[in-house]
């Protein structure tokens, strides 16, 4: 049975996007294998949304290069954002690369790989160095309806969380952002196809969901209508939240557009949706926003968290932050150091600006050294690490509902948890007892990001 590596970088998406190639590789007779050494197909699902990004997943894909002068028939495969923005000319980059697919054909990889590995090994069986011959396939062709290809799920974790994608694209043009050329335009699934996930998924024993978006807030707005005053969004919620057997329901990532009053009031008839979201905020000056084309104020921001805290008093709030983008002055800096100090997030994700091909930010002439960009990364955060931690000792001492994931991986004795509010509590007790389960546990320590908990379950 041949083996199957699969290396995925970026957001959520991706890593759910990996999972449906997982399991067509799995439906097609492979064994998903952790360790590429043992691959007969190496698959690397790429991110572009900074440069480091892309390094990471050139430079991996470069050194794992190596193992084909072991194994002559060994199909390496690009897949991903990057392969969506950069298609053929990646096959100059990386010589042994044999497959490029985009965002919108994960369900071809399978076969194109597949066909690849099978003639190599026919070959392979008449001489092993005629193994390899030079194949180059890339598909980053648009699909019509390709959010529908992403449903499935490998059904062999005990994992009690899992991903829904529930859209592919972002309709919005910030001026930074790479994610519109390589995602493509804004298309939502049927909610009937999305709960149906779920029921499986829930029949699986998973119990939190978590439904994913570029702008997850604005789903189905251009397909599905508006029903007694409630967005396509809030009646996905309304529908998932039906689903017997799944305890807890986040989304991410929503954004200030199109966050209305409906879905704040979600929050307090919806018990299982979780008191956490993680709502980018980008900038805390309004003249960095317009910059950006990020079509809200501060203060829109900042009303939106307050009501949503009113909805839910337990509400946890995270964030991005993009530092140093071109233009962005001390005092710009000053009214995001603000805006944190604030809002006080529950924990922040600072990233230093990266310029990025065909975006509008990167042929701004005012764009900042690495130097100012990592002096402001340092100061953000140590602000947002400070109100984090703070935050996090507050808690040890009280009762918090968990949901217990599996062990932990850096000490396997120990186990893993979330509360609502998605900060990581570490148990000890009897993962047959635990995993998989919702309970309370009494918090009692903190280093710093991980709680430490007692279960109280009997
Ligand atoms: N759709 C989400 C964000 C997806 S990208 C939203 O709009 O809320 C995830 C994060 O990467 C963004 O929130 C932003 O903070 C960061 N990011 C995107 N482009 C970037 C760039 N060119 N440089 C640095 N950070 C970037
Ligand atoms: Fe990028 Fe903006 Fe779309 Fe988010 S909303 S994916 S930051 S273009
Ligand atoms: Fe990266 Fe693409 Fe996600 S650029 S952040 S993997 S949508």
């Amino acid at each position: 049975m041949p083996n199957v590596f699969i290396k995925t970088y970026g957001c959520q998406m991706n890593q759910r996007d990996s999972e449906q190639v997982a399991r067509m590789f799995t439906e097609g007779g492979y064994t998903v294998t952790g360790d590429e050494f043992e691959a007969d197909a190496i698959l690397v699902n790429t991110c572009s949304v900074r440069d480091q990004a892309e390094q990471k997943a050139l430079g991996k894909m470069g050194h794992m290069g190596k193992h084909r002068t072991l194994k002559p028939h060994v199909v390496y495969g690009f897949m991903g954002c990057m392969a969506q923005s950069r298609g053929q000319e990646l096959f100059q980059n990386i010589p042994h690369l044999d497959v490029v697919v985009g965002t919108q054909k994960y369900h071809k990889v399978f076969e194109y790989v597949d066909t690849i590995l099978q003639s190599r090994l026919e070959r392979r069986m008449d001489d092993l160095e005629l193994a390899y011959k030079g194949d180059h396939i890339c598909d980053v062709a648009e699909e019509k309806d390709s959010q529908n290809t992403i449903k499935d799920h490998v059904n062999t974790t005990t994992d009690p969380t899992a991903f829904v994608s529930i859209m592919q694209g972002c309709n919005m043009k910030c001026s930074y952002c790479i994610v519109p050329d390589t995602r493509g335009r804004e298309r939502g699934r049927p909610i009937a196809d999305i709960v149906a996930e779920c029921t499986t998924l829930a029949s699986r024993g998973v119990k939190e969901v978590t439904l994913l978006g570029q702008i997850v807030n604005l789903y189905g707005r251009t397909e599905f209508p508006k029903v007694d005053g409630k967005s396509p969004f809030v009646q996905l919620l309304e529908a998932v939240h039906e689903v017997e057997g799944i305890e807890r329901i986040r989304f991410t990532s929503p954004h200030p557009v199109g966050f209305r009053d409906d879905l704040i009031t979600a929050f307090t008839y919806l018990p299982k949706l979780c008191s956490h979201i993680h709502f980018p905020m980008q900038s805390g000056s309004d003249k960095i926003l317009k910059a950006m084309r990020r079509p809200y104020k501060n203060e829109k921001f900042v009303e939106i968290i307050k009501k949503m805290k009113t909805a839910r008093p337990d509400m946890a709030v995270t964030t991005d932050i993009i530092v140093g983008f071109p233009g962005e002055t001390e005092e710009d800096f000053i009214d995001t150091l603000n805006t944190v100090k604030e809002l006080e997030f529950d924990n922040c994700f600072v990233f230093r600006y990266s310029q990025r091909r065909n975006t509008p930010a990167a042929e701004m002439l005012e764009q900042h050294t690495e130097q100012t960009k990592e002096d402001r990364n340092q100061r953000l955060l140590t602000l947002v690490n400070e109100i984090a931690q703070r935050k996090n000792h507050a808690l040890v001492g009280s009762v918090q509902e968990v949901l217990c994931t599996g062990p932990s991986k850096s000490n396997a004795d120990t186990l893993n948890s979330r509360t609502p509010q998605n900060k990581i509590v570490i148990l000890e007790g009897n993962p047959d007892r635990l995993v998989g389960k919702v309970f309370k546990a009494e918090i009692t320590g903190c280093t710093g990001y991980t709680l430490y908990g007692t279960p109280l379950i009997d």
